[in-house]
Order: structure tokens, then C-alpha cells, then sequence
């Protein structure tokens, strides 16, 4: 792979540099009810014990026969003789109107049944299938994924902010025999028409060469079709119609090897398209469920509320497969924290007692600009929050720990990545003081290292940054990239390997991706992505999928996509374009450019400006040089800039950025 010198260590240079920062305790209080206070669990999970250790994790979990299991089993059945009438998922609908659903694990276990019922005989579908999911966040969403865990089908939600695109491409990725949707869903006050992005995705699928044999589409309102999208005839079939017929069938759960898939998550990575992580059933159900107890504290009495989407792998581990498993209440939140107002979070929270917190860096800081005092008004407790997706400022940490946890609850920073399963670095809560803007160690079990360019480790307390990598495998760890697993051990594995015969995994360090510092103290602080990523409020966006949706625009002749930092998203992506010969700028162009990235990717990954320069900053090969741009975009030093091939077009971009377009 050619070296990514124009883009390398871009994050870690716009990283502000923190002063080391001090220590904040957990309270006695937390320590009396936690679950993991024993320090042992270090020495237990130490590197001699590897990989025996996670037997601890996996005997949390429920075992058939012959090591077999399922996770639907796991998350559902197993907790109806104790907890049958708990509540296992509070749906809240945007609609403050709207009543809150309880749904308990009974009411659950039987809609899951049903649902799965329909899966097997309306759909005809078995074990090892795939189905694509492009479900927004209702109780539909865990109740589609664990009907399909029953019978050992593959599921793949797609955010459903993606667009019906990006959908269809991953219904072609993953060859999925159905696709799940919702006529439409709650945003921000709007009832928005979702059933328009299934006829965009089934098309992209159908010009892939991969149809999916039906869309099922659930009705946001039961009994009401609400899109103004009609069906297609013979194609498309509501769910809401077709489940009575399934009253009180029940679906005996499919046994499961541990190494079976149990799902897909796509993610970018430094090339090309979207890949699909293959998450295992048993490795790792078992390391969800562990580090939901130990690091999310979670206990079968606690209501859990994760904010993150469903639709990324954050929701799948911490708001579907580690909670449930527990037998905790989880929250399901439909729309957006702020809306109507900025109380809303808390009036949640406030409600249904919530008592541990789960969000991102980016929803702090929205949160923190809608009303820097509006948390003191509601009377909710939590005794842990956690932070996850992007470094989070020590300022803004701050305010989380004292506004939001009202200084009662812990913070856990947790550091982690779509193909890693669950956390990997953190401070397990009741254990180790917090340090605002570090996540802290690597889990027990996990043995995180920093190495140089050259692959000499550095020590603790070197201050110098590194690429983080972690010296062993773990349960959580996805087993392959969907249909390409030699770019698994390319992409994750070759980079530090010093030898590539080698069967010890010792040999076969994991390469995150990410640029890292580690301190004195052990605790890793977390820079941000090396290679052509951006993370936009928490979540990872491939440079070059922007770059490509923006080249579908006929006028643009080469794109170039850099971050910027956004005192909400964390970063956001800024767009430079260079245009055909004859083909003249216009603001109108620049919008269309932008649009073209919305439609193909989704809103989220809409650059924040598109700028139109006669020709992009060169290397003598013809590189772009997007470093030159990063600095142009941030306002900061260009660094040397003659050995370029057009020198000059750099005054000339810097105007057109400070005249702002
Ligand atoms: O750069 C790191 C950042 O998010 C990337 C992983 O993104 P994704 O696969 O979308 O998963 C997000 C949620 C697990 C990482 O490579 N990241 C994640 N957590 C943190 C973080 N950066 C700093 N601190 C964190 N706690």
C-alpha cells in the first residue's frame, strides 16, 4: 500500500495539546454497588493467563448443549423466569405526545417470535442468509436484529441516515435475500417519508446485480401506512399486515456455533468502499455482555440509556446485546436529544429513572451550547455516564461530570472501533480514578501498545504520539472483513507483523488506526484516526467515498475532502473541487456538489464548504497534497510548500478560503 504521506498524522497535528490533567475519584457510594471492585480481575486477566481469562466472560452467557448458543436466547428467554415482566426496552417516540412504550421481556420474547415466525416462513429464510435492515431507532430495530439472531440469519442494519444508496450498495456487499425497512420515523419535528431510500437502495442493489428477493416494511404507526412512497406491488409487504397471521407461533432458537456470524457493520476504512465487519455469535456476545457488566456497571435493576443509533456499532453492543443480555432496561430514543427544546434528554431521564448515561463527545457539546445550566432543573441521578467515539475535551468532560452527572456519576471514556466488538480501552469505574480526555488502560485483558513509524515501542510517559495497536486478539474482535479477508490481515494485521509465517498470534499485533499518546500512568489518550478517515461526530466517513460521490457531479474534475475541527462534530469534512476546462464556479455548482454527497452517503457526511479552486496543491508525481489544503482550511502554517509541482496555486486557494468562497 503506498505510504498516505499527504494525509498521515493529521488528526494528531490538529490534536490540541493538553496538559496532563488530574485525577477525579469515584465515590464511595458507586464503589458499594458496583459490579467489578475486586483488583484481582488484573491478575486474572493477566497476559499469562491469556486467552483462558475469557472463559469469565463466557460463562455469563447461557450454553446449550455441545457448546452451542444463541444470542436471542441469551438476551431474551433466559431472563423469563425472573424477569418476565420487566421492562427490557422503554421505546420513547420523538412526539412528546406520544406515550412511552414499556415493553417487558415477555411482551418481547412473543413479538420476536412472531417476527421471526414471519422471517422463516413468509421470507423463507434460514441460518447463514443475510438480510439488510434500514431501520430507524424504534423498538422494531432490536426487534428485527434478535428474530433474525433466533433463527441464526445475518443481519446488517444500515444507519438510517444513510442514504437509500449506500443502503443498496451494502444489500449487493452482503448479497442480503430481503431488506427490512420502516415507511418512516420521527426527526426533529418532521415525519419523514423513509420507504423513499428502500426503491433508491433496491435499485442501486438491482444495478449491482443484487436484488433482494422482498422488502418488509414496518409501519411507524400500526395500522396506518404513513409515506407518501407507494409499495410495489408483489415486491414490497408490510409487516404490520402480514404478522397477525403468526399470533403466538414460537420459534425454537436456532444452535449456534460460537464462530457463527451473528451480524454485519459496515465501516470506512482507508480504501475504497465500505466494508462489512463479521461479528461472531459466541466470542462476541460474551464480550459485550462482559464489559456491559464490568465497565457500564450495568445491573439487571438499572435503567440504561444509550444515546448513540442503533445503526452503529455502539447501539448494537450497548443499547441491544450487552444490556439485554444483563436483563437491564434499555432505552430506545427515536429522535434527536435537543428537540423540542434542550430539557429533553433529561425530562427522559427524569421519567424513566434512568440511572447510567451513555453518549458522545458531539451530543455533549450540543447539549452544552442548547443550555449550559439546563440539567440542574430535572431531577434524575446517574451513577455512571459514559463517553465514546471521539478524544473528548478535558473543558467539556468537565462539564459533563459536574452538569450532567451532577459530580454523583463516574465517567467512563471508552476508546473502540466497529471491528473491535466492545471497549478496549477504559478505566474499569469502581477501580481507577478518571482522567479527563484520557479513556484510560486497556481493559482487563486487552494489552494495548504505541509504536514509532518504524515499529520500536514507545514507553510510558515518552510524550511523543504513535500508532496504537493492541498485542493480543480478544473474543470481540470481528472474525473477517465480509468476502475479503486477505484485506482483514492487510489492513489490520501486516503493519507491525515481523513475521508473516508465524501461527503466534505474539507475532500479530492489531493496528487501530489511530493515533495515540500514553502516559506515565498507563492511561492512553486517544489523538484520533491516521489514515484517509474523517470521524464526524463520532462516527468514521471515508475520504475517498466522499471524494468519489462528489466526482459523480460531471462539472468537478478532481475532489480532495480534508477535516476540520467543529466545535460540535468534533471534526467535519471540508470539500475542495477543481473543475472540467470551460465549466465556470457558481455557488449553484458548489451545492450541487453537496448534495451529490448527501444523496450518496447521507446527510451526515455534507461538507461544511465546498471550495472551487482552479487546481489542487501537487506533488511532482501528481499527488494532491492534502496536508497543504488541512492547513489552508484550519488557518495554519502551510509548512514548506516548494517543493510542490504548482507552488503557486496555494496564495490563490488561501484567498479564495479567507474571502470565505
Ligand atoms: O478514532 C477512534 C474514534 O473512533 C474511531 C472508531 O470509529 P467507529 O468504528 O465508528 O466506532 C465508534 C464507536 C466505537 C476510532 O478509531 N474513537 C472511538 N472512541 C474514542 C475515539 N477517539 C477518542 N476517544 C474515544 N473514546
Amino acid at each position: 500500500m503506498a505510504k498516505q504521506e499527504s494525509t498521515e498524522l493529521t488528526e494528531a497535528q490538529l490534536a490540541v495539546h493538553w496538559k496532563e490533567e488530574g485525577y477525579y475519584h469515584p465515590s464511595a457510594k458507586f464503589i458499594a454497588q458496583a459490579n467489578m471492585t475486586d483488583t484481582d480481575i488484573l491478575e486474572r486477566f493477566g497476559e499469562k493467563n491469556f486467552p483462558e481469562c475469557y472463559k469469565e466472560y463466557a460463562d455469563l452467557l447461557t450454553w446449550f448443549v455441545g457448546g452451542k448458543l444463541n444470542a436471542c436466547y441469551n438476551c431474551v428467554d433466559r431472563h423469563l423466569p425472573k424477569n418476565r415482566n420487566k421492562t427490557a426496552i422503554h421505546f420513547v417516540p420523538e412526539p412528546e405526545g406520544e406515550p412511552i412504550q414499556h415493553i417487558t421481556y415477555q411482551e418481547l420474547w412473543v413479538r420476536v417470535n412472531e417476527f421471526a415466525a414471519l422471517l422463516r416462513e413468509f421470507c423463507g429464510l434460514k441460518r447463514g442468509d443475510r438480510v439488510t435492515l434500514h431501520l430507524p431507532m424504534t423498538a422494531e430495530l432490536p426487534i428485527t436484529m434478535l428474530a433474525c439472531a433466533r433463527l441464526g440469519v445475518i443481519h446488517s442494519q444500515v444507519f438510517s441516515g444513510f442514504s437509500g444508496q449506500a443502503c443498496g450498495e451494502r444489500i449487493a456487499d452482503s448479497q442480503s435475500r430481503v431488506l427490512i425497512t420502516a415507511d418512516s420515523y420521527y426527526r426533529a419535528g418532521k415525519l419523514l417519508d423513509h420507504k423513499k431510500s428502500a426503491d433508491i437502495a433496491v435499485e442501486t442493489a438491482k444495478a449491482e446485480k443484487a436484488p433482494p428477493e422482498r422488502v418488509l416494511v414496518w409501519q411507524r404507526h400500526p395500522g396506518k401506512y404513513s409515506a407518501q412512497t407507494p409499495l410495489v406491488q408483489g415486491r414490497d409487504f408490510v409487516v404490520n399486515d402480514l404478522l397477525p397471521k403468526y399470533r403466538g407461533h414460537r420459534i425454537e432458537p436456532e444452535h449456534m456455533l460460537a464462530t457463527d456470524p451473528l451480524f454485519l457493520m459496515y465501516t470506512s476504512g482507508s480504501t475504497g468502499r465500505p466494508k462489512a465487519c463479521q461479528h461472531s455469535t459466541g466470542g462476541y456476545l460474551s464480550y459485550v455482555t462482559g464489559t456491559s457488566k464490568y465497565i457500564q456497571d450495568i445491573h439487571p435493576e438499572d435503567v440504561y440509556w444509550c444515546m448513540a443509533d442503533i445503526g452503529w456499532i455502539t447501539g448494537h453492543s450497548y443499547i441491544v446485546y450487552g444490556p439485554l443480555a444483563l436483563a437491564a432496561s434499555s432505552v430506545v430514543y427515536e429522535g434527536v436529544p435537543t428537540h423540542p427544546d434542550a430539557g429533553r434528554s433529561w425530562r427522559i431521564a427524569e421519567e424513566l429513572g434512568v440511572n447510567i448515561f451513555h453518549t458522545s463527545p458531539t451530543a455533549i457539546r450540543a447539549l452544552r451550547r442548547a443550555g449550559e445550566d439546563i440539567p440542574k432543573k430535572y431531577n434524575y441521578h446517574f451513577k455512571h455516564m459514559t463517553t465514546v467515539g471521539e478524544p473528548i475535551e478535558p473543558e467539556v468532560w468537565r462539564w459533563y461530570y459536574n452538569v450532567v452527572g451532577k459530580g454523583e456519576a463516574v465517567i467512563v471514556d471508552t476508546w473502540w472501533q466497529t471491528e473491535n466488538g466492545g471497549f478496549l480501552c477504559s478505566t474499569v469505574p469502581a477501580l481507577s480514578p478518571m482522567k479527563p480526555g484520557s479513556a484510560g488502560p486497556g481493559l482487563p485483558g486487552i494489552y494495548p501498545v504505541i509504536f514509532d513509524d518504524d515499529g520500536k515501542e514507545l514507553s510510558a510517559g515518552a510524550g511523543k504520539a504513535g500508532n496504537v495497536c493492541i498485542r493480543n486478539p480478544w473474543p470481540g474482535l470481528m472474525q473477517t472483513i465480509w468476502g475479503d479477508p486477505d484485506r482483514m490481515t492487510r489492513q489490520y494485521f501486516q503493519r507491525y507483523c515481523k513475521d508473516k509465517d508465524s501461527k503466534d498470534w505474539r507475532d500479530w499485533p492489531y493496528f487501530a488506526g489511530d493515533g495515540a499518546v500514553l502516559a506515565q500512568d498507563g492511561y492512553f489518550r486517544i489523538l484520533g484516526r491516521i489514515d484517509d478517515v474523517i470521524n464526524v461526530a463520532g462516527h468514521r466517513l471515508g475520504t475517498k467515498e466522499l471524494e468519489s460521490a462528489a466526482l459523480t457531479v460531471p462539472e468537478v474534475a478532481e475532489a480532495a475532502v480534508v477535516p476540520v475541527p467543529d466545535e460540535i462534530k468534533g471534526r467535519v469534512p471540508e470539500l475542495y473541487v477543481s473543475l472540467k476546462p470551460g465549466v465556470k464556479a457558481s455557488p449553484e455548482l458548489s451545492a450541487k456538489i453537496a448534495m451529490a454527497i448527501a444523496e450518496h452517503i447521507g446527510p451526515i457526511a455534507k461538507p461544511n464548504h465546498v471550495w472551487i479552486v482552479p487546481d489542487m496543491p501537487k506533488t511532482r508525481s501528481g499527488k494532491i497534497m492534502r496536508r497543504i489544503l488541512t492547513a489552508l482550511s484550519t488557518k495554519s502554517d502551510t509548512g514548506d510548500i516548494t517543493t510542490l509541482a504548482n507552488p503557486e496555486v496555494v496564495e490563490i486557494i488561501r484567498s479564495t478560503v479567507q474571502a470565505g468562497g
